[in-house]
């Protein structure tokens, strides 16, 4: 069961010594100097990341031989492009969703489809800003700051608020009823901006812990956050009766999803660039420690709780040898990513070939359930379109997967009169599956 399919993954750079020597060589010829590399006009700085040894994570993870995760059927195609978080609101309506033109959206049953629910900022234009797909790709970079990129979505259980992440517009809060977002925080209690709020989620008591990605880099350069491995993110507090940002940890490498536990008593968040959870105990003996939850065989995003206290994961998979290098060699990487090539060519030579993978985790960190799409048959990735997110639908929970293209779920038992009556056995099997 272990390594399985894993071990395609060794063969990049690391095993074609030669191809390092090359890349050397060839580097040194050209420092780029006239910037032609992908990383031209950036100020690229790699630094080392304490990454787990490549070779004990992956011989530890027991994969999804069934790669069960290709039997999810899709949903929503072309209707909705980029959905990051999904919520629903307390009478369960949605899923609500934040798109990569900027809007944030709720799905309203079949007749009245997906309607626009808020924006998160008053310059926001149809015309500048809803590009379709095209708002998924670097095409909406040059707009993404003036429209907005809604991420992280939490309700208040109580008001029935909207809290959103936003990329460019730091924490906003929506009214119940929608409408345009306000914002609550932009700046930390020292002054600082927050330039990529990625995620949050709120504690009992009304705080509201978030992600601060990086404080160099904002979302349209996620990919150089990754390369440079740069660990300036953050986890935040907004404290709502003081109306004040709190940093609660720093350091950071690409911090992304966050999550409560059920008891409160700790958060989990993922480090994407590290590829590992983290947990931060907030009571106990603990309190305030961080430590490893779970190191994984690639690159987690969001981290949702389901209704037992446990925690799905949803992962670019996979990490390679090779990349575990160049993780520890700046240097190296400061060579390779200069080469006048192309970037998908230089992570192709990694062996970088990304599918996706949910996992469910014990509250100690133990793994409960992989399920995977080995071979990107459902849920497409592309070297910078990624993200899965876990939701939950009608108040069951279950995996929804969310391509940048495309919603994607199998959703029994509430839809099964959606689901047409000759799913194959495989779909069936999986479906049965995931009611268990
Ligand atoms: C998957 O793993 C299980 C348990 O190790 C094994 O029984 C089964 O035959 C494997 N299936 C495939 C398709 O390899
Ligand atoms: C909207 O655009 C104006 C003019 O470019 C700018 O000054 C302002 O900061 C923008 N507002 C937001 C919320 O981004
Ligand atoms: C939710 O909204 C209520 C009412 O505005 C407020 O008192 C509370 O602090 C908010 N946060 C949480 C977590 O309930
Ligand atoms: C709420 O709980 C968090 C986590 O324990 C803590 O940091 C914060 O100070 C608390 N806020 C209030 C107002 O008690």
């Amino acid at each position: 069961m272990e390594k399985k399919g894993m071990t395609r993954e060794d063969e990049g750079v690391l095993s074609h010594a030669w191809l390092f020597f090359l890349a050397l060589g060839v580097g040194l010829v050209f420092i780029d100097p006239f910037q032609l590399g992908p990383l031209g006009g950036y100020d690229y700085r790699p630094v080392r990341n304490e990454i787990a040894p490549y070779k004990e994570v992956m011989e530890q993870w027991h994969g999804d031989n069934g790669s069960r995760l290709r039997f999810g059927r899709l949903e929503f195609v072309d209707e909705v492009f980029g959905p990051e978080s999904l919520e629903f609101d307390l009478q369960g309506h949605g899923p609500y969703a934040g798109l990569a033109d900027g809007r944030i959206v709720r799905w309203m049953g079949h007749s009245l489809g997906w309607e626009t629910f808020a924006l998160v900022t008053p310059n926001w234009s149809e015309k500048l800003c809803a590009n379709g797909i095209h708002s998924t790709t670097p095409l909406q970079h040059t707009h993404e700051k003036l429209c907005g990129r809604p991420l992280g979505l939490r309700f208040n259980k109580t008001s029935g608020e909207l809290y959103t992440a936003d990329a460019y517009h730091g924490l906003l809060v929506t009214s119940p009823h929608g409408g345009l977002a306000t914002p609550l925080a932009t700046h930390d209690v020292h002054g600082n901006p927050i330039l990529f709020a990625n995620d949050l989620d709120v504690h009992n008591n009304g705080s509201i812990f978030f992600t601060d990605t990086s404080m160099r880099y904002n979302r349209k350069d996620h990919f150089i956050i990754l390369l440079e491995g740069e660990a300036t993110g953050r986890l935040l507090r907004y404290d709502p009766s003081s109306k004040t940002t709190h940093v609660v940890l720093q350091g950071l490498a690409f911090p992304n999803g966050v999550q409560l536990s059920k008891d409160q008593s700790f958060l989990l968040f993922t480090e994407t660039t590290n590829c590992r959870v983290m947990k931060y105990w907030l009571e106990g003996p603990k309190r305030g420690k961080v430590e490893l939850f779970a190191n994984l065989p690639g690159f987690p995003d969001n981290v949702r709780m389901n209704e037992k206290g446990q925690f799905w994961v949803a992962i670019d998979c996979c990490r390679t040898a090779a990349q575990e290098v160049l993780s520890k060699k700046p240097w190296l990487r400061s060579i390779y990513f200069k080469l006048p090539l192309k970037m998908n060519f230089l992570a192709r030579m990694m062996a970088m070939e990304m599918f996706t993978v949910i996992s469910l985790f014990s509250e100690d960190g133990e793994v409960l359930e992989v399920l995977e799409d080995r071979g990107g048959e459902v849920v497409k990735l592309k070297y910078r379109k990624t993200l899965v997110i876990l939701g939950r639908l009608r108040g069951r929970e279950r995996p929804i997967l969310v391509t940048p293209q495309s919603s994607r779920f199998c959703s029994p038992p509430a839809t099964t009169q959606r689901l047409p009556p000759h799913r194959s056995e495989r779909e069936i099997e999986y479906c049965e599956w995931l009611e268990k």
